[in-house]
C-alpha cells in the first residue's frame, strides 16, 4: 500500500461524498439547472471535504455529460480526466498560506480576465483563504464584484470569522459539518474491505473517535497503523502506534475508581503507558468518558444528544458505571480532569497530572 489512503479513497463524485448532504443537494441542483454561482466559500473544520467537493464541483461544471446526469460528472471525459489528473489549465487551485500577497491576486485578476483554454470555467480553488492580506482580500473582492461570465471561484476556508465581511456578501456560503464517529468508522470500515485488511471493530473505532470528526485525520492515522500491522488490525497495534486508549481500557480505569483502589489505577495507567499508550489521550479519553457519563447519570435519556456514537453495549456498561457514583462525585472527578489538562500544558510528566488527578480523586 504505498499510496497515502486520504489520496486514494478522495470521492471522484458527489455520490461518494459522505454527510453534507445539503451542500451536496444543492451544488447538484445548481448543475443540473445551469444556475451555478459565481463565488462559493465553502467554511469547515479540517478534513471535511471542503476540497474534495472543490474539485468535485470543478469537474461537474466543466463535464458535457453531468447536467444529463443529476449533476454527477463523468468520470470518464477528457476534462473529468484532465481535472481528476490535476493536469487540467483551467482549474488554478491556490494555497493562500503561501500565496497572501496582492502580486499573487494581481496575476489572478489578470488570468480571471482570459478565456479558459480548453473548458467551459476557469475554476480557482482558493484554499486557506482567510490568510490573505487585507490588500490581497481588496483586490480580489475587485474581480468579484464583476466576475467575468467563465469564472467561478471557490474560496475554502477553517476560519470564515478571519474573512472580510466584503467577501463574505459576495460568496454563496455553504458549512461543512464534522463527521460523527459512525460516519469515520463506515468509511474506514469501507476502505480496510477494499485493501482487504480484516480488523478487530474496537479498533476501527478508536480511530474514528481519536480523529475529532475529521475524515483527512482519520485516514492518515489508518494509514500509520497499517503499515504496523501484519494480518489482522488490531487494538493493541492502535494504542501502541497512536497511543490512544480504548472504550474498554477506559472503562476499566473507571471500574478501578469506583472500586477505590488508588494503586490499582495507578498501576493500570502505568503499564498503559509503558506499553506505548499515551498519558496525554488517556486523559482526554477518561475526561469524555467522565463527561458522558456524569451526563447519562443526570438522565440516561439524553442518549441521543449527547452518546449517540455508543453502541447498545458501550451504553448499557456505561450507565451501569455512572449508577456506582453520586452525581456530586462525577462532578468532582469531572474537575479533577480538567485541571489535570491544565497541568499537563505546565509539566514534562506525561503521567504525573493524571495520577495527581486519580490521588485527587480517590481523597474523600
Ligand atoms: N465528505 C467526505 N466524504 C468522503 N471522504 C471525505 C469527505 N471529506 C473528506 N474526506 C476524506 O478526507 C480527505 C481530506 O478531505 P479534504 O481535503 O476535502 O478536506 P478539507 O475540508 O479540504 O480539509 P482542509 O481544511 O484541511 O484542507 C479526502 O481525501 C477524503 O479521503
Ligand atoms: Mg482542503
Ligand atoms: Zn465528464
Amino acid at each position: 500500500m504505498g499510496e497515502v489512503l486520504y489520496r486514494k479513497y478522495r470521492p471522484t463524485g458527489f455520490d461518494e461524498v459522505i454527510g453534507q448532504e445539503h451542500i451536496v443537494q444543492t451544488l447538484k441542483n445548481a448543475i443540473t439547472q445551469g444556475a451555478v454561482a459565481h463565488a462559493y466559500l465553502f467554511v469547515g473544520p479540517r478534513g471535511t471535504g471542503k476540497t474534495t467537493l472543490a474539485r468535485i464541483l470543478a469537474k461537474a461544471v466543466n463535464c458535457p455529460n453531468a447536467a444529463k446526469h443529476k449533476g454527477e460528472p463523468c468520470n470518464a471525459c477528457q476534462n473529468c480526466e484532465d481535472i481528476a489528473s490535476g493536469r487540467a489549465l483551467d482549474i488554478i487551485e491556490i494555497d493562500a498560506a503561501s500565496n497572501r500577497g496582492i502580486d499573487e491576486i494581481r496575476e489572478l485578476r489578470e488570468g480571471a480576465r482570459l478565456s479558459p483554454t480548453q473548458m467551459r470555467y476557469k475554476v480557482y480553488i482558493i484554499d486557506e483563504a482567510h490568510q490573505l492580506t487585507k490588500e490581497a482580500f481588496n483586490a480580489l473582492l475587485k474581480t468579484l464584484e464583476e466576475p467575468p461570465a467563465h469564472v467561478i471561484f471557490i474560496l475554502a476556508t477553517t476560519a470564515a470569522d478571519k474573512m472580510p465581511p466584503t467577501i463574505l456578501s459576495r460568496v454563496q456560503r455553504f458549512d461543512f459539518k464534522k463527521f460523527s464517529v459512525a460516519q469515520i468508522e463506515a468509511k474506514l470500515a469501507k476502505i480496510l474491505a477494499q485493501e482487504k485488511v480484516k480488523a478487530e471493530a474496537g479498533a476501527v473505532r478508536m480511530i474514528a473517535h481519536a480523529a475529532e470528526g475529521g475524515l483527512r485525520d482519520a485516514e492518515s492515522m489508518l494509514t500509520q497503523v497499517l503499515s504496523h500491522t501484519q494480518g489482522t488490525l488490531t487494538e493493541k497495534t492502535v494504542q501502541s502506534v497512536l497511543g490512544v486508549a480504548s472504550f474498554k481500557q477506559v472503562g476499566d480505569l473507571i471500574d478501578l475508581i469506583a472500586k477505590g483502589d488508588l494503586k490499582e489505577m495507578l498501576v493500570y495507567i502505568n503499564t498503559f503507558h509503558n506499553e506505548g499508550g499515551s498519558a496525554e489521550e488517556f486523559l482526554k479519553s477518561l475526561a469524555q468518558y467522565t463527561r458522558k457519563m456524569t451526563l447519562l447519570k443526570i438522565d440516561a435519556d439524553m442518549r441521543e444528544s449527547v452518546v449517540p456514537e455508543l453502541t447498545e453495549e458501550q451504553f448499557s456498561a456505561m450507565v451501569a458505571q455512572a449508577k456506582r457514583f453520586e452525581l456530586a462525585a462525577l462532578r468532582r472527578m469531572c474537575e479533577a480532569l480538567i485541571e489535570a489538562q491544565e497541568n499537563a500544558k505546565r509539566t514534562s510528566l506525561p503521567l504525573l497530572p493524571l495520577e495527581l488527578a486519580l490521588m485527587k480523586i480517590s481523597e474523600k
